[in-house]
């Protein structure tokens, strides 16, 4: 069986973080979403694995290299544009070779990964398999209407749903997959949808088996998915100190990346700093992840995922549910006139008091 990982696409809800950075290397408590599915690929005894990229190709190949650290041989297959799930597996036909495979959204995060479901799937050999987790907010994912333990309809976003059963992004398929992206037209949204091929299998008479996800799942794509996700995969990390922390106190779950410096801080678990960041007189509240090279002074912060470099003084307030991105300065100012001073990107958004 070989891997399909999807990494392309635009990233359009991550903005400005994704205005200059792929979203599937949006660090989740300090590693890039993306590594969370690699990991889950070779977890399930998958090595051959194809990563579909777009713009971005340059800083995901940079990234991930030719996957020998995550014990993987990776082929990069280059999609021109974003034209859809079921384009990147119609460009991706040549390298998966009359294999069956298992296609995984580059964005989402399983907490079990996809070894059972790897497993289900030979013991069961259907024609496809689908995972479904009930969600809230059904109107955003594909929805699968059931009849028993059949799939009886699956539907992409839609206004009104009929049920509340999502389409989670993992989903493992036989080449007869291949017949149905071919047949299938673009969506209203102009791509080729997977969740249109999976239908088309179902309406050919083809087996698809649904399986249900019972550990949580997250698509990483919004603010809040994110924060959620990262409170999710902080919730299992232990301690682990290696900085040096002077007159500090640490609780719980905290770990200290080498090189970095804690003065006068009360770090409260889970929480993850990086390596080399400079943090004093400092509040980090529980759920935070602070990346590499990052300065904190005189500062609160909780809920939030603060990236490489940047630089956080004397706020006058507890920041929360943040995402920050890169080189970023957030600092309180002496100078006059007393005034609020913004350079922010496209697409940011900024809460004052
Ligand atoms: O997360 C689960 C949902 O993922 C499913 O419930 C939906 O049925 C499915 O369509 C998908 O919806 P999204 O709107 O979340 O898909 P998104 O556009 O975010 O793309 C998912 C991943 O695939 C993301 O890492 C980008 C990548 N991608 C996307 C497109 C459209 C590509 O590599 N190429 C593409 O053409």
């Amino acid at each position: 069986m070989k891997g399909l990982i999807l990494s392309g696409g635009a990233g359009t809800r991550l903005r400005p973080i994704t205005h200059t950075s792929a979203k599937q290397l949006v660090p989740v408590a300090n590693k890039p979403v993306l590594f969370y599915g690699l990991e889950a690929m070779q977890a399930a005894g998958i090595t051959q694995v194809g990563i579909v990229v777009g713009e971005t190709r340059a800083e995901i190949e940079a990234a991930v290299g030719d996957g020998g650290r995550f014990g993987l041989e990776v082929t990069y297959l280059p999609q021109e544009a974003p034209l859809g799930l079921a384009h990147a597996v119609l460009i991706a036909e040549e390298f998966l070779d009359d294999e069956p495979f298992v296609m995984y959204l580059g964005d989402n995060l399983l907490k079990e990964g996809i070894a059972p479901f790897v497993r289900a799937f030979e013991q069961s050999a259907p024609d496809a398999l689908i995972l479904l987790q009930k969600v809230n907010d059904p109107s955003s994912y594909g929805i699968a209407e059931l009849d028993g333990a059949r799939v009886k309809r699956l539907v992409e976003k839609p206004p009104e749903p009929r049920s509340d059963l999502a389409l989670v992004g993992v989903y493992l398929f036989t080449p007869a997959v291949f017949a149905s992206v071919k047949a299938i037209a673009p969506s209203p949204r102009g791509e080729l949808e997977i969740t249109d091929a999976i239908q088309h299998m179902i309406d050919r008479g083809l087996r698809v088996e649904p399986h249900t996800v019972t550990g949580w799942w997250k698509d990483t794509g919004k603010l809040e998915d994110m924060l959620e996700a990262n409170r999710l995969i902080l919730g299992t990390i232990e301690r682990d100190l290696r900085g040096e922390a002077t007159d500090c106190t640490l609780e719980g779950a905290v770990q200290i990346g080498a090189g970095s410096v804690l003065e006068r801080c009360t770090v409260r678990g889970p929480v993850v700093i990086g390596e080399r960041c400079r943090l004093s007189d400092t509040y980090v509240g529980p759920y935070t992840a602070i990346s590499d090279g990052v300065v904190v002074e005189q500062a609160e912060i909780e809920h939030s995922i603060i990236l490489e470099n940047s630089r956080i003084c004397r706020l006058g307030a507890r920041m929360a549910d943040s995402l920050i991105g890169r080189d970023c300065v957030i600092a309180h100012s002496d100078a006059l006139p007393v005034a609020y001073r913004f350079m922010v990107g496209d697409s940011s958004q900024i809460g004052i008091l």
